[in-house]
């Protein structure tokens, strides 16, 4: 019998990924993919720990599905990824209706799960045992790498794929429940993931679109792989992937300002297809915050290593996110970040406020920032962060830009009739979203758009030929 799947997915890109493997997976094994939890037999939701607004949403979206469960006790509904992790068995005593708890590390396992319960086994849980009581070696293990090959048509676009080359985290930021939810870092072999894209972008060149692949890991610029004779860092790695026919753009995803060295620089820079873009996260701008924070580095640090982008790679587009409000943050340390921001002049910022998660270090401290305290500096800090955007995306108007056509914007219109122009969406290669008119068929195709206007974080214009 068909089973017939939804799935949701909240946090980050990491997860985003996983949600893309488990439906590959699971469509190569007979499933269709459905869009509603009522038109489903396998409900899923693939779930973020890192604030505890995103689990509040699992938790809420679990209720609703209670009374769907009940008129229909065969559905399964399965909690995946980094709160299933974190919260285990905790999960079915809030939502006793939930079939299957699987963690991050045991998604290889979950088509098996899946049947064991349809089966009848009652529920299941699925975690990597804890990392403080395991050894490296059976932690690595414990979180084992899930990236099995993806068949085109489980795929969202041929034209875009994130590939992991480093698995979980190793700096214990002391408010960051990653680590312990994702387990140690490991980095895939070279060769792994070299086979990889080396599929994705035969399946591109076989639907006739350009090919852009982020490569993805928490902190993807720590990553170390060692071979006999030689040790590959993500430099390294940007090199080997860079000739691959078929592959257009690569970018890398997140990274962490400690790693940022001149080697990795250097190969941005002389590297056509690697976007000269860099998500390097601050954090704060004031040294005692960042040293309680735990993150390695101080402020002046952090802006010796915008010097170095800026001197290396001109132009390049460097963003970042920010936590407000963390345990002791005074006003003069918001100002502190205030400046960072001001100076440093991101093209754009996520920003945080600050949310403690059981298990860090940092939970066991006084939350001692207001809760209005924390919002109006969210506001101050966006509101900043905006005007930097803005005026920076308005020096591109009259421009004219190259772009890789992502998809219909969010305002799209369904066209009245086959090839007329719908809005588009892309992005350059320095990652300005660009929104302007077409075809549908430019849809993975690199495009050159004149700039008309701009807001904080997106350019409009008309496509133009060259
Ligand atoms: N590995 C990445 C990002 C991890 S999580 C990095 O190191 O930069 C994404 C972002 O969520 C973080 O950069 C941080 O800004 C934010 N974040 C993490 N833990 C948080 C917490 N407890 N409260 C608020 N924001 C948090
Ligand atoms: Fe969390 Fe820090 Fe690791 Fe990023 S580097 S995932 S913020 S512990
Ligand atoms: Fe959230 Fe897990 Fe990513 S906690 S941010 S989904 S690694």
């Amino acid at each position: 019998m068909t089973r017939r799947l939804y799935i949701e997915t909240l946090g980050c890109q990491m997860n985003a990924l996983d949600s893309e493997l488990v439906t590959s997976e699971l469509l190569e094994r007979g499933y269709t993919l459905v869009h509603s939890p009522r038109a489903a037999d396998v409900i899923l939701f693939n779930t973020c720990s890192v604030r505890q607004h995103a689990e509040d949403k699992v938790y809420s979206a679990l209720g609703r599905l209670k009374h769907v469960k009940e008129r229909s006790p065969r559905k399964i509904v399965g909690v995946l990824g980094c709160m299933a992790q974190k919260d285990g068995q905790s999960i079915l005593k809030r939502a006793p209706h939930v079939d299957l708890v699987v963690g991050p590390g045991q998604l290889g396992r979950l088509a098996e799960l899946l049947d064991a319960v349809a089966a009848g086994a009652g529920p299941r849980i699925e975690i990597s045992p804890p990392r403080a009581n395991s050894t490296r070696a059976e932690a690595k293990a414990a979180f084992a790498s899930f990236d099995p090959p993806r068949a085109t048509a489980a795929r969202p676009a041929a034209h875009q794929a994130m590939v992991r080359i480093l698995l979980g985290c190793d700096k214990f930021c002391t408010y960051c429940i990653v680590p312990s939810v994702r387990g140690p870092e490991q980095s895939r072999p070279p060769a792994e993931i070299e086979a990889e894209v080396r599929h994705l972008a035969q399946q591109a060149l076989q639907c006739g679109v350009c090919l852009e692949v982020t490569l993805l890991g928490q902190t993807v610029n720590s990553y170390r792989h060692r071979e006999p004779g030689r040790t590959w860092r993500l430099a390294d790695l940007l090199a080997r992937l860079h000739p691959i026919e078929g592959l257009t753009r690569l970018k890398f995803v997140t990274n962490h300002p400690h790693h940022v060295t001149d080697d990795l620089l250097a190969a941005v820079r002389d590297l056509p297809k690697v976007s000269p873009y860099l998500h390097v996260p601050a954090q704060s701008g004031a040294d005692a915050v960042l040293a309680r924070m735990k993150r390695g580095y101080t402020s002046g640090q952090y802006r010796e290593m915008l010097d170095r982008i800026r001197a290396t790679v001109p132009g390049a587009a460097v963003t970042s996110d920010f936590i407000v409000g963390f345990c002791g943050e005074t006003e003069n340390d918001f100002e502190r970040t205030m400046d960072l921001a001001r100076d440093a002049r991101f093209k754009n910022s996520f920003i945080f406020k600050y949310s403690p998660r059981p298990g860090t270090p940092a939970a066991q401290w006084d939350d001692d920032v207001p809760e209005p305290v924390k919002r109006r500096r969210n506001n101050d800090l966006l509101a900043l962060q905006n005007a930097i955007g803005e005026e920076d995306n308005r020096r591109c108007v009259g421009q004219t830009v190259e772009i890789l056509v992502e998809g219909p914007s969010k305002m799209a219109r369904t066209p009245a009739s086959p090839g007329e122009p719908i809005q588009l969406v892309g992005r350059t290669t320095c990652d300005r979203i660009v929104v302007f008119d077409g075809p549908p068929e430019r849809i993975g195709q690199l495009a050159h758009v004149k700039i008309e206007n701009a807001s904080a974080l997106t350019l409009f214009g008309r496509e133009t030929d060259t």
